[in-house]
């Protein structure tokens, strides 16, 4: 017959061997994030890497100068969670440059590509070729010869896509802010040119600001 003693031994013995499994369990996901709970965690096959390579635009449909295009790019980011990978639209641009602004020896500096969410307050801006409607639409005069801009119809702040700006750690990029409140120039896409195409392989990371 069980004693009443070992009846309180069990049930004494049984949360500590609970608390000390849980503990081993941070320890692990602590070491290794993404793992799933429970001995599952103990082989759980390594991170998945971000985003695939994704084509976005042909080379036929940027021939001339300020040609553009729109698009949209799924960024997978590893989340630490158990469901391991979250996924975000994230809309973007790419632009031909004029010649004067490329270099012949490197092929990608003839391109612009960027996200096309304000580093301001997150709207989604706008590529505007009209210098009318940027006077009477986003506040902005553009000095002459004029050329298209970015322009955020939130706050109306204005990126300049020839001229360069410091953005922080990522370095001086393109689409210097000419007017508004945006702190710095739009947020770069890494892209490469590939059998006439152009493929989007990640993107600059951050949210606004
Ligand atoms: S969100 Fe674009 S200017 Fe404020």
């Amino acid at each position: 017959m069980v004693s009443r003693r070992e009846v309180l031994q069990v049930l004494t013995t049984v949360p500590i061997l609970g608390g000390a499994f849980m503990a081993l369990m941070v320890l692990v996901r602590y070491f290794k994030p993404t793992a799933r709970g429970g001995i599952r965690g103990l082989v759980a096959p390594p991170d998945q890497a971000g985003s695939s390579a994704q084509p976005v635009a042909l080379l036929s449909e940027l021939k001339e100068p300020w040609d553009f295009k729109d698009f949209i790019y799924i960024r997978n980011s590893v989340e630490y969670s158990s469901r391991k990978i979250q996924g975000a639209k994230i809309p973007g641009f790419v632009v031909r440059l004029p010649e004067s602004f490329a270099d012949p020896a490197h092929p990608k500096s003839g391109f612009l590509v960027v996200q096309r969410i304000c580093p301001h307050l997150g709207c989604t801006f706008n590529f505007v070729k009209d210098a009318e409607e940027l006077a009477g639409s986003y506040n902005y005069t553009p000095p002459k010869p004029t050329h298209p801009y970015f322009a955020c119809p939130c706050h109306l702040s204005v990126y300049d896509p020839t001229r360069k700006q410091s953005a922080g750690l990522s370095g001086m990029l393109r689409g210097k802010v000419v007017s508004g409140p945006a702190p710095r120039p739009p947020r770069y896409m890494d892209f490469e040119i590939k059998d006439n195409q152009i493929v989007i392989t990640g993107t600059e990371g951050g949210g606004v600001g």
